[in-house]
């Protein structure tokens, strides 16, 4: 049996578009779905207590988790549904759950912020620090597009992103498109044969993927400009844009990359956010 898909949830509709999405992925995958509320305890002199006193607090946690558990099977009776209440910091308690989970899916926004925020703490928080997919979901999707979106700069030495924009889309019978961007001078004169160059060297990047994947149809897209732009276009008309958590940017040490960072908060449609499982630098 496979990891279960973990939904986070603090009563918001973003949380519930989030818990829509991990449950249709969770049937896709014939894996469960875990759905967490984390409070947190009450601190009494500078000291969180072991367990919450206030009952208040644990009922309304309790019915929060109770009404997604609902949504989720009723939208995906194929799914078993499971929901747990935790104690202590929002994004400590996720981060340690996600690492025996399948994936960890968030909303974009939860009931906190402020009016214009694009992405929560909790969504930040997780991104990049979690290995395998963190997906951020930013409210629900309106319509299919049967596509996924998956950004690739070749120059990479790892490419965490492919194996989760591959078995997306084989699961869900998409198209994948995999966009390279690229910016240099508008003067070149050499711009065709560069843009041919780039696409024969995206297309062997991918050839272990597409070998595996016979049945993915793929489109490879490079595009001259920035890469968080063609990504966020490319979103318009997909189901979901994978990235990886980090490229080769200027910020080594940086957990999650300017491509990531940007993407996470302007894509119009769910974000998955991938580290690799093993450190491999
Ligand atoms: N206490 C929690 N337990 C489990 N998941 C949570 C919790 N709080 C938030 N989440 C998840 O994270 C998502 C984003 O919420 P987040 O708290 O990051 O944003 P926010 O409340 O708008 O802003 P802030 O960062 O100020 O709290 C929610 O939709 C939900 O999926
Ligand atoms: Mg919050």
């Amino acid at each position: 049996m496979s990891e279960p898909i973990i939904a986070g949830v603090d009563g918001s509709r973003a949380a519930l578009a989030a818990v829509l999405w991990a449950a249709d992925v969770a049937a896709r995958r014939a894996c469960d779905l875990r759905i967490i509320h984390v409070m947190a305890p009450p601190v009494h002199g500078g000291k969180p207590y072991e367990r919450p006193l206030d009952d208040a607090a644990r009922e309304e946690g309790e019915r929060m988790l109770a009404e997604a558990a609902a949504l989720a099977t009723e939208s995906r009776k194929d799914v078993h549904v499971s929901s747990e209440l935790l104690y202590g910091h929002t994004t400590e308690i996720l981060r340690a759950q996600a690492v025996e989970a399948e994936a960890i899916v968030v909303g974009s926004r939860g009931l906190d912020g402020f009016p214009g925020l694009l992405l929560g703490s909790v969504g930040l928080g997780l991104a990049g620090h979690v290995a395998g997919p963190v997906v951020v979901v930013h409210g629900a999707p309106a319509i299919v597009q049967g596509e996924i979106v998956a950004g690739l700069n070749p120059d990479d030495a790892v490419h965490p992103a492919l194996d989760y924009a591959f078995e997306e889309a084989q699961a869900r019978g998409a198209r994948l498109r995999v966009v390279h961007a690229w910016d240099m001078p508008s003067s070149r004169p050499d711009q065709e044969i560069i843009t041919q160059a780039q696409q024969e060297r995206a297309r062997s990047v991918l050839a272990p993927w597409t070998n595996r994947h016979p049945r993915v149809e793929v489109t490879v897209s490079v595009v001259r400009g920035n890469p968080v732009a063609a990504l966020c276009e490319a979103s318009a008309r997909a189901d979901l844009v994978v990235v990886g958590s980090r490229g080769r940017g200027v910020i080594r040490s940086a957990v999650l990359g300017s491509v990531s960072h940007g993407v996470l908060h302007y894509a119009s449609c769910p974000v998955a956010v991938v580290r690799p499982r093993i450190r491999t630098d």
